[in-house]
C-alpha cells in the first residue's frame, strides 16, 4: 500500500474543502490534495513551532537560493536571488501584476475555459476581459489569440500554464509563438506557473520568461510551491521578474497591500525545495496512476462523459454534454451523486456542460466518486 493511499479525515480541521457541502456530499473540487504532507516540511514547521515567538516573517538568504537552485535543476532557468520577490499567493500576485502592467482601462487576455479568479482579475484592477477561448482540443486558437491580443492596447496576457482547467502544459513551439505574438503586440505577460512541477508523461516544464531575454524583460512569472507539495493553505509564493525596472514597479503595487508572508509559508517552502524532491517524484507517480485509472473508468462507466488525459495537475475536465447530466452537470452530480465537483461554467463561457473533478486523493477515494456518478447517470 501507499502512503497516498492512506484515507485522512480532514472534517473539522478547518479546510476549505471538506467544509463547503453537507456531510454526505464527497468533495472533489478545490485543488488542494487530500494527502499528507511530506515528513521534512512537518519536520521543518514542528521545529519552527518549538520557537514560541510568531512575529513577522522575512525571507532568509536560504530560501531564495534554494528556489534559484529549483528553477535550474527543474527548468534550466538561470535567475539570481534579487530576480525573485516573495508574495503571499499567486492569486493576489496576478492580481498585482496586471495592475502593474497595465495602462488604465487596458485589456487583459484570458485563455478560457479558465481557473475562475483569472476571470475576475481584470475587473478587479478596472481593467478590461478579453476572452481568447482554446480550440475544442484544448490548444491555442492563432487567430483568435492574436485578434485578442491586438484589442488589448497596453495590456496584458494572463497565462496559466499549465492550464487549469484543461490540463495542458504548453509546448515549446505553442509558448514561443504565444510570446511573440505578445511582443509584437506591445502587450505584457503575466504567467501563472503554480502547476509546474506536476507534469506527467516525464514532460518538462517551460517557463514562458525562459525563451528569450527579451521575453523575460516583459513577463512576470509566479510560482508556489503550494499545489505541489499540498501547503496552499499557508500562502507563500514566489515572482521571477528579471528586468530590474519591471521588479521595481512591481514591488511599489505589492507595497503595503500584499509584501507580507506568512512566516511558516516560508519555512515549508524551503523546507519542501530542499528536500521534497523524493515526495514530488512518489506523489507524480500516484497521481500519474490515477489519471490513468480515472480515463478508463470515465470511458468505461460514465456513459455520454468524455475526458482528454491532463497533460499536467490533479484535475479532469469532464466533457459532460453527452450525458445525461447535459443540462447542469454540476448540479446533477451534487444532488443525485452527492459528489461535488467545480461547475464548469465558472471557468467562462466554454465551461457550460463541463465539471472539473479533482483527483489528488487516495485512490479509495476516486473509486467512490466514479462509483457514485455511475449509479446517478445509471438512475437518469
Ligand atoms: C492556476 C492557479 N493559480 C493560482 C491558484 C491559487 O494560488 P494561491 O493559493 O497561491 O493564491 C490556483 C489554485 O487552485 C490555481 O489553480
Amino acid at each position: 500500500m501507499s502512503p497516498f493511499d492512506t484515507i485522512i479525515d480532514r472534517r473539522g480541521s478547518g479546510c476549505s474543502k471538506w467544509s463547503r457541502f453537507e456531510p454526505d456530499v464527497l468533495p472533489m473540487w478545490v485543488a488542494d490534495m487530500d494527502f499528507a504532507v511530506a515528513d521534512p516540511i512537518l519536520h521543518a514547521l514542528r521545529e519552527r513551532l518549538a520557537h514560541p515567538v510568531l512575529g513577522y516573517g522575512v525571507s532568509q538568504a536560504g530560501l531564495k537560493a534554494r528556489i534559484v537552485g529549483w528553477l535550474e535543476a527543474q527548468y534550466g532557468w538561470r535567475v539570481t536571488p534579487d530576480d525573485i520577490l516573495m508574495l503571499p499567493g499567486v492569486v493576489p500576485g496576478f492580481n498585482m501584476a496586471l495592475r502593474t502592467v497595465c495602462a488604465p482601462g487596458a485589456g487583459v487576455v484570458v485563455q478560457t475555459p479558465v481557473y475562475p479568479p483569472m476571470l475576475k482579475a481584470p475587473e478587479n484592477g478596472a481593467l478590461r476581459r478579453i476572452d481568447a477561448p482554446l480550440t475544442a482540443t484544448d490548444e491555442v486558437d492563432r487567430d483568435v489569440f492574436g485578434a485578442a491580443l491586438r484589442q488589448a492596447g497596453q495590456g496584458a496576457f494572463l497565462l496559466c500554464n499549465p492550464h487549469n482547467p484543461t490540463g495542458r502544459a504548453f509546448g515549446r513551439e505553442e509558448l514561443a509563438e504565444m510570446a511573440q505574438a505578445c511582443l509584437s503586440a506591445g502587450v505584457s505577460i503575466v504567467s501563472d506557473e503554480i502547476h509546474c512541477d506536476l507534469l506527467f508523461d516525464g514532460r518538462r516544464h517551460i517557463p514562458i520568461a525562459t525563451l528569450a531575454p527579451e521575453v523575460a524583460a516583459r513577463t512576470i512569472t509566479l510560482m508556489s510551491a503550494g499545489k505541489t507539495w499540498n501547503i496552499a493553505g499557508l500562502n507563500a509564493c514566489w515572482a521571477v521578474v528579471t528586468d530590474a525596472g519591471l521588479r521595481a514597479r512591481f514591488a511599489a503595487t505589492l507595497s503595503g497591500v500584499a509584501d507580507h508572508v506568512n512566516i511558516l509559508g516560508l519555512i515549508a517552502t524551503e523546507a519542501a525545495l530542499a528536500e521534497g524532491g523524493a515526495w514530488r517524484d512518489a506523489a507524480l507517480a500516484y497521481l500519474q496512476a490515477n489519471r490513468d485509472w480515472l480515463a478508463g473508468a470515465v470511458a468505461e462507466r460514465l456513459p455520454g462523459v468524455a475526458m482528454r488525459l491532463p497533460e499536467a495537475t490533479y484535475l479532469a475536465w469532464l466533457d459532460c454534454r453527452g450525458s445525461a447530466a447535459a443540462a447542469d452537470p454540476h448540479r446533477f452530480f451534487l444532488e443525485k451523486a452527492r459528489v461535488g465537483m467545480n461547475s464548469g461554467t465558472d471557468f467562462g463561457p466554454p465551461g457550460a456542460g463541463f465539471v472539473r473533478l479533482n483527483f489528488g486523493c487516495p485512490r479509495a477515494m476516486l473509486e467512490d466518486g466514479i462509483g457514485r456518478m455511475a449509479r446517478a447517470l445509471a438512475g437518469a
